[in-house]
C-alpha cells in the first residue's frame, strides 16, 4: 500500500485527530511527564504532532509548510529523553492507537514505526 493510500485507508484526518487527542489527554493527566512540555496549552503541541504524523503517513504537507523540515531528533534535543520518557510516551501512544481499532496490518505498521521513532528520540542516559 502506497503512502497516500495509507493515510486514506486508516481514515484520514479524523483518525489522526482522534489519535493525537487521546495521546495528549494522557500527557495532560500525567503531572510529571507533562512538565517536559514547555507550553501551558497543549493544543498547539497536539496539532504539531498530528500534522507531522499526517504528513508522514501520506496526508497533506501542512506540517512542513508551517514548521519546515521535521528534524525531529534536533527538535527533541532540548528535552531530557531517556528510556523512561520513551516508555511513557509509547505507553500513551499505544493506548491511543489501540483505541482506533484499525485493521491489524495498519495497526502493526503504525506501532512498529512509533517504536522505532521513539527509540531514535532517546538522547539521555537513564539515571540509576
Ligand atoms: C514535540 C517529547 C517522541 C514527534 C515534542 C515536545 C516534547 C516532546 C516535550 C515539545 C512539544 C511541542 O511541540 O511544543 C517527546 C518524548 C518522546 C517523543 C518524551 C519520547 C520518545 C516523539 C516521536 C515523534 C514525535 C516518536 C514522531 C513520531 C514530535 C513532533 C513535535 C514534537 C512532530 C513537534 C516538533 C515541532 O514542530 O516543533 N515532543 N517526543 N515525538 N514531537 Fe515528540
Amino acid at each position: 500500500i502506497s503512502a497516500d493510500n495509507f493515510y486514506a485507508a486508516v481514515g484520514g484526518e479524523e483518525t489522526f485527530i482522534r489519535l493525537t487527542k487521546r495521546f495528549y489527554e494522557q500527557v495532560g493527566a500525567d503531572a510529571e511527564f507533562r512538565e517536559m512540555y514547555p507550553e501551558e496549552d497543549l493544543g498547539p503541541a497536539e496539532e504539531r504532532l498530528r500534522r507531522f504524523l499526517e504528513q508522514y503517513w501520506g496526508g497533506p504537507d501542512t506540517y512542513s509548510e508551517q514548521r519546515g523540515h521535521p528534524r525531529l531528533r534536533m527538535r527533541h534535543a532540548p528535552f531530557r529523553i531517556s528510556t523512561k520518557e520513551r516508555d511513557t510516551w509509547l505507553r500513551y501512544m499505544k493506548v491511543a492507537l489501540d483505541e482506533l481499532e484499525l485493521p491489524t496490518e495498519f495497526h502493526d505498521e503504525m506501532w512498529e514505526y512509533f517504536e522505532r521513532a521513539a527509540d531514535a528520540m532517546v538522547n539521555s542516559l537513564d539515571t540509576p
